[in-house]
């Protein structure tokens, strides 16, 4: 987490950074700051604070810095509380420096070069300023490399020294830095979101180099000295200039822009009415000549990963493993050559799921990555990538990403039984034909988001709550249940229905609101037999239920309707729904939708 940006050159120093670190706010949004440096007087001064950008605007509101170089840091607390002390940048002697990552022997290298005493905060990243202080006497490169071979776990680093003018260093080891050399002088980041308003062509620094920015040209060497020729991309990511919209908070906004992000998702990956992955470059091959399937990602992406899942082994009937990417490597997974591994990310930049994916390339398998952000770290790293153009998500919560997700997943399972046989063209082209109705279903639920907020109200005060389904329904209410939580602070658990009776039925009381969600024919009979069984023990219920088969309940439940597609696709209305609820609770308790507490919108520490 934690989002970082260096700059040098003819821009105002303040305004740049102070820009970029609200692009890149959703990387950690519990304290901000800024270290400046004027040309024309050589001061430097650092800027910090708990909170949030706007609060460190206004703390620098005042100041003036005609041109020279800065940096700066958007934070989400590992090591040490939330506090103005503990904000980056940290400043020690003649260093000051931002961080993003964690060092791991921070106690050890505190008591080995007996640091305390230079120590303020109770940072691990302070401890990384006093020991390159330490190790400085004048000779940048020197410092860098002896304190890099002292640090144990993973930093991107961006450091100033207060007698070496204009120059912005960094170096890193896993956590990721991007930079540029453009026309406004050069820049670095902790992604790409904060140099896209400059230029689309960026590189990315190689872990345990050294780079420096000058405000005209960019030195790229690694630890021993040798140059390096920085390796340029190009990217053609759009920020949304377009803001919220008129939405009170993004998490509505990119709700209601589902319909036409699915379309972006899947138009031009249809040929004849056939699934068609030529224009990404993904061969049939990867699907055929694999024995079996691991899907890794984290929270959300994982529950689409869940999705895909029962899609593959309903339909293909091959051996399919979810891994959640923060178990995967210590879990000794079955990966090899005949294994082929789809990543899901929106960001492309969580942690886990990039060593995850590093992880299973060197055991031999195929990696095929499911992306919403171009040019980010695990597309980079996949064999093959589907990119999901859902269009920046800025909401923590992730809403779009998830069904653009799921989208993707329906295209390769399409894809992957017409090249193995198992459908034929004309089943894949009847398959396809459901998975294009998505964008008018989804709006039919959209139009009907009244309804939703009605039923938010009506488990705005629980403490707990509960979700129950079975099959395809209890992969959805794992995500509902998640977004719930996150965003409303309801403790809330989805659960198997057929499970409830095995332990925690104990907990239905009156004050237990439940939700159940009631998509898949054939299995709705059990699944109203489950209904019964929570309603008998006082909980209020409410029903999303396909409306094909609502009558069945109304009158004695609460009903939501979804529009009706065939049994597998049900997920996208219901998760579109699920958002709503989530969403509508949220917004009526009053929170801050967008960023909720204690979260970020990329997770980059393990
Ligand atoms: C869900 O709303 C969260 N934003 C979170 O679970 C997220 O899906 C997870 O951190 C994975 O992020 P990624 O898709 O960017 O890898």
């Amino acid at each position: 987490m934690c989002g970082i940006i260096g700059y040098t050159g003819s821009e105002d120093v303040k305004a740049v950074l102070l820009d970029a670190l609200e692009l890149l706010e959703y990387r950690g949004y519990d304290s901000a700051g800024v270290a400046v440096r004027d040309s024309g007087t050589g001061e430097q001064r650092v800027f910090k604070c708990a909170g949030r950008v706007s609060d460190l605007r206004m703390l620098c509101a005042a100041e003036k810095f005609a041109s020279g170089c800065g940096i700066g840091h958007t934070r989400w607390a590992t090591h040490g509380g939330v506090s103005d002390r503990n904000a980056h940048p940290h400043q020690v002697g003649r260093v000051t420096l931002v961080h993003n990552g964690i060092i791991e022997n921070y106690k050890e290298l505190i008591a080995d070069y007996d640091l305390q005493e230079e120590l303020q905060s109770e940072t691990d990243t302070e401890v990384v300023a006093a020991l390159l202080n330490r190790f400085y006497e004048g000779e940048p490169h020197e410092a860098i490399k002896k304190t890099v071979a002292k640090l144990r776990g993973t930093f991107a680093l961006v450091v100033m020294f207060a007698d070496q003018g204009d120059v912005v260093y960094s170096t890193r080891n896993v956590s990721p830095i991007v930079a540029t050399l453009c026309d406004e002088g050069a820049m670095l980041a902790s992604d790409l979101t904060a140099l896209c308003r400059f230029t689309n062509r960026y590189f990315v620094v190689p872990e345990y180099h050294i780079l420096e920015l000058h405000a005209d040209h960019i030195a790229l060497c690694d630890l021993d000295g040798k140059m390096v020729e920085p390796e340029y991309l190009t990217v053609d990511w759009e920020l949304n200039s377009a803001g919220k919209n008129g939405y009170p908070f993004y998490m509505e906004k990119e709700i209601m822009e589902q319909p036409d992000a699915i379309e972006r998702t899947i138009e031009g990956r249809i040929r004849s009415g056939l699934p068609d992955f030529s224009a990404d470059g993904v061969p049939d091959a990867l699907f055929t000549d694999c024995e079996r399937i691991c899907i890794i990602a984290c929270g959300t992406a994982m529950h689409a990963g869940l999705v895909a899942q029962a899609l593959v082994k309903s339909i293909l009937h091959m051996h399919i493993e979810v891994e959640m990417a923060s178990e995967f490597m210590y879990s000794d997974p079955v990966i090899d050559e005949k294994t082929l591994v789809i990543a899901v990310s929106q960001s492309g930049e969580t942690i886990d799921t990039l060593e995850a994916v590093k992880y299973a390339r060197r055991r031999g398998a195929k990696c095929l990555s499911i992306i919403n952000v171009r040019g980010s770290s695990i597309a980079r790293e996949s064999d093959y990538v589907l990119y999901t153009n859902a269009g920046p998500e800025i909401a923590v919560a992730s809403t779009k990403a998830y069904t653009t997700q799921l989208a993707v997943f329906y295209l390769i399972v399409a894809r992957m039984a017409y090249s193995r046989g198992v459908f034929s063209a004309e089943e894949t082209q009847s398959f396809i034909r459901e998975l294009q109705r998505t964008p008018d279903v989804m709006k039919k639920i959209l139009a009907k988001r009244r309804d939703i907020h009605v039923v938010a109200k009506r488990v705005l005060g629980a403490k707990d709550l509960f979700m129950i389904g079975r099959g395809l329904d209890y992969s959805i209410l794992l995500e509902g249940s998640l977004k719930l939580k996150e965003v409303s602070y309801i403790h809330s658990e989805a659960y198997a229905s057929g499970e409830l009776k095995h332990g925690p039925i104990a907990l239905i009381t009156q004050d237990t609101p439940v939700v159940a969600s009631v998509t898949q024919e054939k299995l709705m009979s059990k699944e109203l037999s489950n209904i019964k069984e929570v309603r008998s023990r006082g909980a209020d219920v409410v029903v999303f239920i396909k409306e094909s088969i609502a009558q069945r309940l109304e009158g004695e439940y609460e009903v939501v309707k979804l529009p009706n597609m065939q049994d597998e696709f049900m997920v996208m209305p219901a998760s579109v729904a699920l958002q709503l609820l989530a969403y509508y609770v949220s917004a009526d308790k009053g929170f801050d939708v967008d960023k909720p507490r204690n979260l970020a919108k990329v997770v980059t520490v393990e």
